[in-house]
């Protein structure tokens, strides 16, 4: 499985935010380009790809929220009831259903293959790090081109202002720098340059 990590500083930890307003929930306009980017090809969507989004916005973080799809189910409507095709335009419903739905103590499946609970970056990353070997996109990294990468493996990314440096020290104890070129890109493009490499890779 091929996963990757999106840590949002600022991302809101609650359902209630604008739709039409997602720069303010904290930028949650990059974290809906990052599942984009994680899961849309033209036509079709990756089912060999796990997303980690961990928000640490106001008003109760951390929250971690991960998401598969799975073809055949797509990504449920706004209407429990109803399942759409996947679709772009869903996604701000899908994290605020997500996020309204968080219950404290547990790790709630709100949608097949959308979970929410409570856990640090850190404790996100140790944990996945058991069975994935983990790196982190950095700009000054080890090229990605040389790095080897096996199938099950895990890239973490920041947002905007990058990850925070106290967690940063740890996890590059753990984890593999490896940088996609001498340019700053946006987390999404980001995402779609690594899913490309590794397509081309065939893994
Ligand atoms: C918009 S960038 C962050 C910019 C932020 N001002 C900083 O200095 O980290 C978002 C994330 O994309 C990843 N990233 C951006 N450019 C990269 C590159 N050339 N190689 C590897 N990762 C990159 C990093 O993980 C970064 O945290």
């Amino acid at each position: 499985m091929r996963h990757f990590l999106y840590f949002s500083g600022t991302a809101v930890t609650t359902g209630n935010f604008n739709s039409a307003e997602l720069m303010k929930a904290g930028r949650m306009d990059i974290a809906l380009h990052v599942i984009i980017s994680s899961f849309f090809l033209s036509h079709s969507v990756r089912e060999d790809v796990k997303l980690h989004l961990v928000f640490y916005g106001m008003p109760d973080p951390p929250k971690h929220i991960e998401i598969t799809i799975e073809k055949e189910k797509g990504i449920p409507s706004q209407d429990d009831r109803e399942r759409l095709d996947i679709s772009k335009k869903d996604l701000a419903s899908l994290i605020k259903k997500i996020l309204y739905k968080y219950k404290p103590g547990q790790k709630t499946e709100v949608f097949p293959g959308c979970f929410i609970e409570k856990k640090s970056l850190l404790n996100v990353v140790e944990e996945l790090q058991k069975e994935s070997e983990v790196f982190i996109l950095d700009k000054k990294g080890t090229d990605i081109r040389e790095a080897k990468v096996q199938d099950n493996c895990v890239f973490i990314l920041g947002d905007h202002k990058g990850l925070p440096s106290k967690e940063l020290k740890r996890l590059k104890k753990i984890a593999i720098p490896v940088s996609i070129g001498n340019k700053m890109y946006f987390a999404s493009q980001v995402v779609a340059i690594v899913n490309n490499e590794l397509d081309r890779r065939g893994i």
